[in-house]
């Protein structure tokens, strides 16, 4: 099992969308797939679940990851353990986001000054809310947990990030996409420092600690303007200084001597993962009917010429899908 954290600093870069994509696509090669939407905006949540099932995980004895960490949040005890919604007749589980969720970062933000003072309380729940999460993993056979972070970096993207195995950047070849890039490699580096540092000043706990050694996985690259069968001049160039941006935002702050004793990174020459095209009014289309782009049908609305977009993401994400399955394993 791998736990995939999606992530970039820049909001409305495509995260969420080429997750909800990637995870069906996952499925659809043979994997079994648990998504964990823990951006408080919930936007991957409304694109797999019925305001139905949102209502009823919202409400009381709801099941939503925020009832997951009630208990904590409000000084009533430990981590609840929540069920994920499965997805009918798919290997397709959903962790339910909640708006509520940001009520846990003043939490996570006073524990995190616990684990830098190395106190078992620190730890525990900063870890807590992937802990349970996991263990739903582990015990259901997933072989891919993807994460969906909201655009900051806050104490809770912090705590679950330290836990992941890998995490990958949804990239818009522009100019502001490319400046909220410049600082998390940065950022991630003092976060994981800091954390293996207290890590090893503490013994043994009757939990798993989070290992603090996420490994930056690759890039993708969205919103290519594909009407031509070209890109464009002005996306063409942004889009070129990409792996540079990568070198020296993310790779080298990444593998510095502070942090030689870690493996923080997939070693590839070409860190781009895949394009993830412009599919237009395909978007919001796929949104209303909860499907990904790639199963569109007629009765979705689907017209004409259209069919070749979702004929070309069909062939777009299984591609990706053993990319990732060959870089991630
Ligand atoms: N490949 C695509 N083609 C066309 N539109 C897209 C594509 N991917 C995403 N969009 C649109 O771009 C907008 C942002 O996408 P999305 O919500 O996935 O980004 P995000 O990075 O998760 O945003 P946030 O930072 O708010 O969580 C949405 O309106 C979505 O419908
Ligand atoms: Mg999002």
């Amino acid at each position: 099992m791998k736990t995939i954290a999606f992530f970039n600093n820049k909001g409305g870069v495509g995260k969420t969308t080429f997750t909800f994509h990637l995870g069906y696509a996952l499925e659809r090669i043979g994997k079994k797939v648990l998504f964990a939407d823990l951006d408080p905006q919930c936007n991957l949540t409304a694109h797999i679940c019925s305001e139905d099932i949102i209502n009823d995980a919202w409400g009381d004895d709801g099941n939503s990851l925020y009832k997951a960490i009630e208990p904590i949040v409000t000084g009533a005890g430990d981590v609840k353990i929540v069920e994920p919604y499965k997805v009918p007749d798919r290997n397709i589980w959903v962790f339910i986001g909640d708006l509520l969720l940001s009520d846990f970062e003043g939490e996570l933000s006073n524990a995190w000054t616990q684990i830098l003072a190395a106190q078992e309380r620190g730890f525990r729940v900063t870890s807590s809310l992937l802990r349970m999460i996991k263990d739903f993993g582990s015990n259901n056979e997933i072989d891919y947990i993807l994460v969906d972070l909201g655009p900051n970096l806050g104490s809770l993207n912090r705590a679950i990030l330290l836990g992941c195995d890998n995490f990958i950047i949804p990239m818009i070849p522009d100019l502001f996409s490319l400046r909220g890039s410049q600082n998390i490699g940065r950022v991630f580096a003092e976060w994981i420092e800091n954390y293996n540092f207290a890590k090893r000043r503490v013994k043994e706990m009757d939990f798993e600690l989070p290992k603090g050694e996420p490994k930056f996985s690759g890039y993708i690259l969205q919103q290519f303007n594909v009407y031509r069968k070209r890109k464009t001049k002005a996306y063409q160039n942004w889009g070129d200084q990409i792996p540079e941006y990568i070198q020296k935002y993310l790779i080298e702050p990444l593998t510095s001597e502070k942090l030689s004793e870690l493996d923080l990174i997939i070693d590839l020459d070409n860190y781009k993962i895949a394009d993830f095209k412009n599919y237009h009014s395909l978007i919001p289309l796929a949104q209303e009917s909860q499907k990904p782009v790639f199963e569109l049908t007629s009765k979705d609305g689907v017209i004409g010429g259209h069919y070749q977009y979702v004929e070309d993401c069909l062939k777009e994400f299984e591609e990706t899908a053993n990319a990732i399955v060959e870089r991630i394993s």
